[in-house]
């Protein structure tokens, strides 16, 4: 599935808190995505606060950040050529109650534990895929990762 390097688009995935050393979480990713690269960190609150400040002020934002820094995560650079809106439709819905609903397949309909408590995240846009990926991966450049593993990917 992965023959042209060029038709492959990146996203970024984390593994939440509530899931990061879940064996199936890390069978299914690997089974449908190319990983790229993968980093297991432990967040500040300062990162979980500048990654998240979309929601700043919704009702959820200080549950939220506090969660994602009460213990290790794992990020991670997934490759495929639909890799964004696939690991959306991997994870399934943000609520809980939705996903178990219309999606009890999905990752989070199997395993998510509370809205907050929801096991992954992944980037939405072309665009915040590309700034979560910088984030995370300050040092990585999709332009040299293409050309150093085109080679292996034909
Ligand atoms: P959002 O970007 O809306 O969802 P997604 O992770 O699917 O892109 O929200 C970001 C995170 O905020 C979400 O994964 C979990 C948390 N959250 C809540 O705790 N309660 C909520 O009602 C919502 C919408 C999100
Ligand atoms: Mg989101």
């Amino acid at each position: 599935i992965l023959r042209s390097p060029q038709a492959l688009q990146l996203t970024l995935a984390l593994i939440k808190p509530d899931a990061v050393a879940h064996p199936l979480i890390l069978e299914i990713l690997s089974n449908k995505f190319l990983i790229v690269r993968m980093r297991e960190l432990l967040w500040r609150k300062e990162d979980c606060q500048k990654f998240y400040r979309e929601h700043e002020g919704r009702f959820f934002y200080q549950r939220l950040v506090e969660f994602m820094a009460s213990g290790p995560i794992r990020a991670y650079i997934l490759a495929h050529k639909d890799a964004i809106q696939l690991w959306r439709t991997v994870m399934g819905p943000t609520r809980v109650f939705r996903a178990r609903h219309v999606a009890p397949d999905s990752i989070r309909g199997s395993f998510g534990l509370t809205d907050t408590r929801n096991t992954t995240h992944g980037s939405d846009s072309v665009v915040s895929a590309s700034r979560e990926i910088a984030a995370f991966f300050p040092d990585f450049s999709e332009q040299r990762w293409y050309e150093e593993e085109e080679p292996q990917l034909r």
